[in-house]
């Protein structure tokens, strides 16, 4: 059959080369590579890119902090990743990296091509600058006292006690994560993209097929809500590329990271003759671009990429797909439940094929959360892969094998069956194509009962038992390993270690998809070895017994030059005891916790303090869920004023230890404490 061959550039996200990979991440690349694979097994010329995303100031910082310079973390950070991607199968066609000769200069080119076409405008902003460390701060590096509800400690942009956002010359007593330091405000000359110059090229996008409904829907309401200019220098120190024209100014992290897809592509093009850049990335080219990203980076996606494209004189995307978050267990990945889980530890303890096939079967094509729930991976895995699919070969092998010496009937004694088999491959490459892997698994797991049923009927065990029937057998069994085979190219782009091994097994070349047009007839296999294993609960256990390790090992930061022998945070001023004595902190038994409706931070405490109960609105969701708290003893401030919150009045504080987001801790005493003891 001719297919009309479609030249596709497809990428993922571009992982920070700051941290490692982790089974979010993986929805994502999983997602990709199997509908890459899929364009390839279709016959098109489809490629696939990635990189790490290298610059910006945590990279910066934590470089520094390890005492190594940004070109030594992110090399160590790539071998990682690299690692990870090929150990889950995620088959880039290029991995590359944003800190490149090949990124620089189309950055530079298209940064050229904006400013040149009118689109770039100077002006001067005040920003928190770090006197000590000489250098401005982005708004998570700043710290200080809410201005709304005077909770401590808090980012500067977001409350996690009361949720207020402000801006960070908002906070009282602001300081700076990276030095300690009181900011100053000062004013520097900044470079803005005018994304508002793209507003009709942008609207008329929208009434296009390039992104999903509900992301378009999104889209709309920024477009409606204004386009704003877009900043896109950071002053020196940065790790970055230098502005061109701008000397101590650097590009935004977020201008060159996109522009990184192209990047990684180019470098590719460079190794391969067939593949030509220019005519991927010209205004009107035939060929596809497609970006895969998590919902949370769409704004970068739809308006900013496509606006910059347009204005350097390049395509646009032919859409971008967004995915949902992962979810283990039904809540969100959390380091205190021990289910942040990196995709090493996986790799440690599980076959990546199951994650791969668990993600195929949830995955649509909408933004919804994606739950990994480890009971039911365990069951779906080893019910469909093991009990239906494999199961299927091993039914059938050793009768081919030991009763015609692994040769293949010469005909196919279910012609109607297996063209049914055949037909049911046209909606399930349209519900690959359209993302819906979903769908797909569930039409091709029909197809596995199916042949199961087929095999029971057929009975082979019980016609071996007399002699006589070796015909029979082996036609019946031809046909279950042929069926076998249509299945497992279904399942290829999903599975491709596991066609790999039945490709082996049957002997065949690598499958495409048309090849299952016809049966393997007359054709000699091999011996069958078992092509997949149970999930194992122990190794399941095992998996979160070391994530619980890895993640109590990483709690304690390593300590930093600047932080070695000393406390994470700069001491405060100087109190008498007198002030302290003033504090009355008691022994509290959680007695209650529960969630505040419209609060992203809250939780709401009932604390037991011998002689009665207190009120508490505390900030720390992020690090716990009401399940975690409630029975448990910690510490309160029991004397401070009563505070109205917009969600109540909160009637003390709890002491809680950490930078703040996941990594907060609260104080945990002895079981032999008692609620009410006085804290002395
Ligand atoms: O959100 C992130 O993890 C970014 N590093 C994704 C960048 S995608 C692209 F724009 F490069
Ligand atoms: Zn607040």
């Amino acid at each position: 059959m001719s297919i009309n061959k479609r030249k596709m550039l497809v990428s993922s996200a571009l992982p920070y080369a700051n941290g490692s990979i982790h089974l979010g991440h993986l929805v994502e690349y999983i997602q990709t590579d199997i509908w890459v694979r899929f364009q390839k097994m279709q016959g098109h010329d489809c490629t696939y890119v990635c990189a790490d995303d290298a610059h910006g100031t945590p990279i910066m910082l934590r470089a520094q902090n390890e005492g190594i310079s940004p070109e030594e973390l992110i090399a160590r950070i790539d071998k990682e990743h690299r690692a990870d991607f090929a150990d889950f199968a995620i088959d880039f066609d290029n991995f590359h990296s944003t800190h490149s000769d090949e990124n620089r200069e189309l950055a530079e080119y298209i940064y050229t091509q904006l400013r040149d076409g009118g689109y770039i405008k100077t002006r001067t902003i005040k920003q928190a600058y770090d006197p000590e460390k000489e250098m401005f701060l982005p708004d998570r590096f700043i710290k200080g006292t809410c201005p709304k509800c005077g909770a401590e400690d808090q980012y500067g942009d977001n409350c996690e006690v009361c949720g207020a956002t402000y801006s960070p010359t908002e906070l009282k007593n602001p300081v700076s994560a990276v030095s300690g330091a009181t900011p100053i405000e000062k004013e520097s000359e900044h470079y803005f993209f005018e994304l508002g110059a793209f507003d009709d090229m942008l609207r008329a996008w929208t009434h296009e097929e390039h992104m999903q409904p509900a992301i378009r829907h999104k889209l709309n309401e920024w477009l409606e809500g204004g386009l704003q200019d877009w900043d896109i220098s950071r002053d020196a120190p940065y790790f970055g590329f230098e502005i061109p024209d701008a000397p101590n100014k650097y590009f935004y992290v977020w201008l060159d990271a996109p522009i990184g897809y192209l990047a990684s592509f180019k470098n590719l093009c460079a190794r391969r003759d067939d593949l030509d850049f220019d005519a991927y990335i010209k205004e009107g080219s035939d060929t596809e671009m497609y970006h895969f990203i998590g919902k949370d980076i769409a704004y970068f996606h739809t308006l900013f990429w496509p606006a910059m494209l347009t204005g350097a004189g390049f395509r646009k995307p032919s859409a971008v797909f967004c995915h949902g978050f992962l979810t283990v267990n039904g809540q969100k990945m959390s380091k205190s439940r021990g289910t942040f889980i990196q995709a090493r530890t996986y790799l440690d303890h599980l076959n990546p094929e199951y994650l791969r096939y668990y993600f195929a079967a949830k995955l649509g094509s909408g933004i919804d959360d994606l739950d990994l729930n480890l009971d039911d991976f365990m069951a779906r895995v080893n019910s469909d892969l093991v009990g239906k699919v494999v199961n299927i070969a091993s039914r059938c092998a050793g009768f081919i094998k030991k009763k015609s010496a692994g040769q293949l009937s010469a005909e196919c004694a279910e012609a109607d069956l297996y063209n049914e088999f055949v037909a049911a491959g046209k909606n399930i490459a349209a519900l690959y194509e359209q993302r819906e892997f979903n769908h797909a698994i569930r039409e091709i797991m029909a197809l596995a009962d199916r042949a199961n049923q087929y095999i029971d009927e057929k009975k082979p065990w019980v016609l071996a038992k007399e002699d006589g029937n070796e015909k029979e057998i082996q036609d019946a069994c031809s046909v279950g390993i042929n069926l076998f085979r249509v299945l497992i190219c279904y399942l290829k782009p999903v599975l491709p270690k596991m066609a790999a091994q039945s490709e082996q097994f049957l002997n065949i070349a690598g499958l495409q998809w048309s090849d299952i047009e016809s049966p393997l007839l007359d054709h000699t296999i091999n011996k069958f070895k078992p092509l997949m294993t149970r999930v194992e609960q122990e190794k399941i256990d095992a998996l979160l017994a070391d994530t619980q390790k890895l993640l109590a090992a990483n709690k304690a930061p390593e300590p930093t030059k600047k932080t070695k022998g000393k406390s994470m945070e700069p001491i405060a001023d100087q109190i008498e005891f007198d002030d302290f004595a003033k504090i009355d902190l008691r022994i509290a038994k959680i007695v209650k916790a529960e969630h505040v409706e419209g609060a992203d931070k809250l939780l709401q405490l009932t604390l037991d303090i011998g002689d009665g109960t207190k009120n508490v609105f505390a900030g720390i969701k992020s690090a716990y869920s009401p399940e975690d708290l409630e029975g448990k003893l910690t510490v309160m401030v029991a004397n401070l004023a009563p505070r109205k919150m917009r969600f109540g009045i909160s009637e003390g504080m709890v002491l809680a230890a950490g930078p703040g987001g996941k990594d907060l801790f609260i104080l945990n005493p002895d079981e032999g404490a008692q609620a009410g003891m006085r804290v002395k």
